[in-house]
């Protein structure tokens, strides 16, 4: 069994980028910047937003943070997006998720510019990716393609069966798997609450996709041997005996599970690593699109 060292992946594509970023400096040229938004206090958000930002400022980034408070309205969060789109030296920005209830999401993503749109949210990324056409990718999504592709698993023909179907996890990797070109070319079920029989689903896996968030929810019965393992569940299950309170936890029993898999992802250290580094490989990327076009 290898274990999918996402931290380490995540780190090799952070140096990539401060080197790139460090030539943009040397010619006197903009770095890129990332703004997010944040409404409210979820703990969770609170940390996945803080590391973005720590990141941006590591690799020489300039990030900006919007945090407001839980009672935000939805006209006033609409007036900070539009204000983003017209800043000229924001080059992407995120708003993170899940906004409070009283706020319409599909409202807020619409109004993002589909060119600053870093998550790759915007119906017109997620449809050109759909359609194979250029445009931002998701970064959890993106994230687990490029890990597959750096420890050269060859996943063409196989069989990747997916658990969620979410739009930011389970819909996109569902489509980014089954395309066509290398490092792609499987064949994809997609699971979710409604599938029958999810059990039988998996054991005729090659790969497995979990993204459900219940903890311990893929067990070793339900995986074939040899099977490639991507754990994308980090829940936080209350532990008084830990400094923060919590531990993180993933979908998969990782002790069972991992003694059947060619290859598993760790929870933490696996997917969550990623998402971080190819979120700043969207902005980077929003950065050179708008140096071109100026
Ligand atoms: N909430 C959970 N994952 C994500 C993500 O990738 N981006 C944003 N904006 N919110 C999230």
């Amino acid at each position: 069994m290898t274990l999918l060292n996402g931290k380490e992946i995540a780190n090799q594509i952070k140096d990539e980028i401060t080197a790139e970023v460090d030539k943009m400096k040397i010619r006197g040229e903009k770095v890129p910047h990332l703004a997010a938004v944040l409404v409210g206090n979820d703990g969770a958000s609170l940390t996945y937003v803080g590391s973005k930002v720590r990141s941006c400022k590591r690799i020489g980034f300039e990030s900006t943070l919007k945090h407001l408070p839980e009672d935000t309205s939805e006209e006033e969060l609409l007036k900070l997006v539009k204000e983003l789109n017209d800043n000229p030296d924001i080059d992407g920005y995120i708003v993170q998720l899940p906004l409070p209830k009283h706020i319409d999401e599909q409202k807020v993503l619409l109004a993002v510019d589909p060119d600053k749109d870093v998550d790759g949210f915007h119906p017109a990324n997620f449809g050109k990716m759909a359609l194979d056409m250029e445009s931002f990718i998701p970064a959890t999504p993106f994230g687990i393609m490029e890990l597959l592709r750096r420890y050269e698993i060859d996943i063409e023909g196989k069989h990747a069966v997916i658990i969620g179907r979410s739009h930011i996890v389970g819909r996109p990797i569902s489509i980014l798997l089954s395309q066509k070109g290398k490092f792609a070319n499987a064949t994809v079920t997609l699971t979710h609450s409604r599938t029958r029989d999810i059990k039988a689903l998996t054991l005729q896996a090659d790969i497995i996709v979990s993204a459900l968030g219940v903890p311990g929810f893929l067990t070793e019965d339900m995986v074939q041997e040899g099977a490639v393992i991507i754990d994308v569940g980090i829940t936080r299950v209350p532990d008084d005996s830990k400094e923060r309170g919590y531990y993180l936890t993933g979908d998969v029993d990782f002790d069972a599970v991992s003694k059947k898999a060619s290859y598993i992802t760790p929870v933490p250290g696996g997917v969550g690593p990623m998402t971080i580094a190819m979120l700043l490989q969207n902005t980077l990327l929003a950065r050179k699109r708008r140096a071109e076009k100026s």
